[in-house]
């Protein structure tokens, strides 16, 4: 399937799940994302005073329920307000590794009045995952939950 198609699924499920409660619709999109191989374990984390806090996810569990605003590639989103897209995770010194067979991560900021509250964070088993395009849909879906991630807080 093409990006822009596949995306635009996810944008429309969205949209008809509108009356739906945050919990189903978070998890439905991590659900829809890893239809795409590239997208092995998505996560929401909301920020919960000084720390990031695990919401809805798919795939195995992870040691990092909570996060402390600081560590990893989670907290740099939020403290640059701006996606972090990691090409190559053993690379970067910075990176929290929650599963062995992650090589890339891309972590999108979730705002709400202008002011990130919690973000989208997605793992892959391939090197440099991530374009560009994927930036710029995942932003475009992390902005469509806004409201969703808000009710989580
Ligand atoms: N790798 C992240 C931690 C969260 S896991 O990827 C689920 C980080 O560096 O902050």
């Amino acid at each position: 399937m093409e990006t822009a198609e596949f995306y635009a699924e996810i944008k429309n499920w969205i949209a008809d799940n509108a009356e739906n409660d945050a919990d189903s619709v978070l998890d439905g999109v991590c659900g829809m994302l890893r239809k795409d191989d590239r997208f092995g374990w998505v996560g929401f984390y909301v920020l919960s005073g000084d720390h990031l806090v695990l919401k809805n996810f798919r795939g195995e569990q992870t040691e990092h329920v909570r996060i402390k605003l600081g560590d990893g590639l989670c907290s740099l989103a939020i403290l640059r307000d701006d996606i972090v897209n990691e090409r190559d995770v053993k690379a970067n010194t910075t990176y929290l590794a929650c599963f062995p067979s992650t090589r890339s991560e891309i972590v999108v900021p979730v705002r709400w009045a202008g002011r990130p509250i919690g973000e989208l964070d997605v793992d892959s088993d391939t090197v440099n995952a991530f374009d560009k395009t994927d930036e710029k849909f995942l932003q475009e879906i992390a902005n469509l939950l806004s409201a969703r991630v808000h009710s989580l807080l």
